[in-house]
């Protein structure tokens, strides 16, 4: 008999022979071929590979943030195939949940706004900045609400990147080398932090990274090779 399906084996993201070609000037340039993976809620998944082995291309196709050119893609139950760029944005919006390398905080704003960015809303609301205060808090920044981005190390810069992912309480978080611009002491205070956010609101992690140690702390691997997972 086919066990009942439980919440524990529902997958949140989904690639079949996924491919990514892009056309040069002279020739063509195949980024990822025959990728397939699934990816069930609640875990934590590392995608591990050289840099240039197409761990960040893809990502973004997991993600939604890009086509492919062959194959086809699910996230969150949805066909990614066949919907249109802003149809993708909608379906991501206020689920899905993306840290980078480099942070990615507007300069001009400070950690509550950067926060507040998230939550799309006008950044008057009480609402919205008391949100963002409790998701900084979370991260321990609760002193650094006001402060912008230039006054913070590159820790806390990803703590507040972090939080801005995080206050939306996605279902998914993608993660990009999160790590991969701070020293190690400071790397593996953001793993932690970035692990237990995700336990704490059920989401499922899926982490970018050529670093082994922290591949190894997830619940599934993934290694790719030349555009190939191996
Ligand atoms: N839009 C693009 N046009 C041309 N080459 C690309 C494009 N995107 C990625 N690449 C190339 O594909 C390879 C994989 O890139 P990427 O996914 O960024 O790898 P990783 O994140 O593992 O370092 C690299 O050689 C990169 O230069
Ligand atoms: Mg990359």
């Amino acid at each position: 008999m086919k066990p009942l399906k439980t919440n524990s084996d529902h997958i949140v993201a989904q690639a079949v022979g996924v491919g990514k070609t892009v056309q040069l000037a002279s020739d063509t340039l195949d980024i990822l071929q025959d990728i397939s993976l699934k990816i069930t809620a609640g875990r934590t998944v590392a995608i591990s590979g050289a840099s240039g082995s197409g761990k960040t291309t893809l990502l973004g196709l997991l993600a939604g943030l890009d086509q492919p050119t062959s194959g086809s893609l699910t996230l969150m139950g949805q066909t990614l195939n066949n919907l249109d760029e802003d149809q993708r944005a909608k379906l991501r919006r206020g689920r899905v949940g993306f840290v980078f390398q480099s942070f990615h905080l507007l300069p001009n704003l400070t950690a509550v706004e950067n926060v507040a960015l998230a939550l799309e809303v006008i950044p008057e609301s009480t609402a919205i900045v008391e949100n963002s205060r409790q998701a900084l808090s979370r991260v321990g920044l609760s002193e650094r609400c006001g402060h912008l981005p230039s006054q913070m190390s590159g820790g806390e810069q990803q703590r507040v990147a972090l939080a801005r992912s995080m206050v939306v309480a996605p279902e998914i978080l993608f993660a990009d080398e999160p790590t991969g611009n701070l020293d190690h002491g400071t790397s593996s205070q953001i793993a932690d932090l970035m692990f237990s956010l995700c336990k704490d609101n059920g989401s499922t992690l899926v982490l970018v990274t050529h670093n082994r140690e922290l591949a190894a702390r997830c619940d599934d691997q993934y290694h790719i090779e030349a555009g190939r997972l191996v």
